[in-house]
């Protein structure tokens, strides 16, 4: 299948849903179809292509979709495409299906399913749609804005009331194994202290020690963003009121985050992600996924970006805590 023309392009969403996806799947559908493309819609992510739940897609089944929340086609996270015999069934249904060309939008386990998919002869493009912005070799995931600006607007409330009660707050953000979410949060909401996965050193006797410093200053109130890779926040909480006996409390963000209309900037890159794959697919290109890097929409080698690693860009990292009341005394 691969490397042909492409005529039958299906989409699919795989992984956590992320604010924007239903940008992403318009802009497919639409690019595809206005390129003499058939479009077909799969729903619940590999789930479905497995079970074939297959639909095909007009203009008009997306309109109305940029402005809303989660995907369209619904999402999962799915086993069974982790093993060899699922991969070989997913190609043998997209030949059923007369799909010659796949775009999965969605985080790396997704791509890790696509890549398999690519090896196994299906054209195959990934479009990045990850509120956690843990893709290595993008700047941007679809999701993140929208995120990371719900996370913020919920702390500034908990804010409200933590200084009203001069209590300490933590609050945990999503994030299983990256700290994004927490650092921009950290320096958008002015935190006292950001704990990452990638730098937290489980020293909490220093972050006791600066909520006692930052009171005896006669600061009101203690913001501790905590990532959820971290976790442990309502624990953490009770050890940090009987060491320090300033109030706290723990506030769990969850799943509120991955909700929501996305933001201008992620139906923008979405639109334009989503038809940026169906432009390679029809060029003949395969195996590739589409990144925002330096300030462009380009597009990599999917075992090259799956072999990419991402850290915590150091001088962000080092500018927001420079900036939190426990270092600029
Ligand atoms: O990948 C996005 C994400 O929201 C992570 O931040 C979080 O760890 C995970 O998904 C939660 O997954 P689920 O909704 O399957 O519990």
């Amino acid at each position: 299948m691969a490397n042909n023309k492409v005529n039958t392009i299906g989409v699919l969403t795989s992984g956590g849903d992320a604010p924007g996806m239903n940008a992403a799947i318009r802009a497919v559908v639409r690019r595809g179809l206005s390129k003499g493309c058939h479009m077909k819609g799969i729903l619940k992510g590999y789930d479905g292509l497995l079970n074939e739940e297959i639909i095909d897609m007009e203009a008009k089944d997306v309109s109305d979709t940029i402005e809303r929340g989660g995907t369209v086609l619904y999402t999962a996270r799915c086993a069974e495409m982790r093993t060899e015999d699922g991969q070989k069934k997913a190609v043998e249904i997209c030949r059923r299906h007369g799909i010659d060309g796949l775009v999965v939008i969605g985080g790396d386990g997704s791509f890790a399913g696509a890549q398999r998919l690519a090896n196994l002869g299906v054209n195959v493009v990934g479009v990045p749609g990850s509120i956690d912005l843990d893709i290595a070799c993008t700047d941007y995931t679809i999701g993140f804005d929208t995120a990371v600006n719900t996370a913020m607007e919920a702390i500034d409330k908990v804010r409200d009331t933590s200084t009203s009660h001069e209590r300490c707050s933590i609050i945990e953000v999503m994030g299983r194994n990256a700290g994004y979410i927490a650092l921009w949060c950290g320096i958008a909401n002015g935190a006292e202290d950001i704990l990452l996965p990638e730098k937290y050193d489980y020293d909490e006797e220093k972050i006791i020690n600066n909520i006692i410093e930052n009171r005896k200053r006669g600061k009101k109130h203690h913001i501790i963003i905590n990532a959820e890779g971290i976790g442990h926040s309502t624990s953490m909480a009770k050890r940090i009121e009987a060491a320090t006996g300033i109030g706290t409390r723990a506030t769990i963000l969850g799943h509120m985050q991955r909700g929501g209309s996305p933001t201008c900037k992620d139906r923008v890159y979405a639109s334009i992600m989503g038809a940026y794959a169906v432009d390679l697919l029809v060029a003949g290109k395969t195996k590739r996924v589409v990144a925002y890097k330096n300030g462009e929409y380009v597009d990599f080698d999917i075992n090259e970006a799956l072999a990419m690693e991402k850290g915590i860009p150091e001088y962000q990292y080092e500018v927001a805590r420079s900036l939190s009341a426990n270092y600029a005394k």
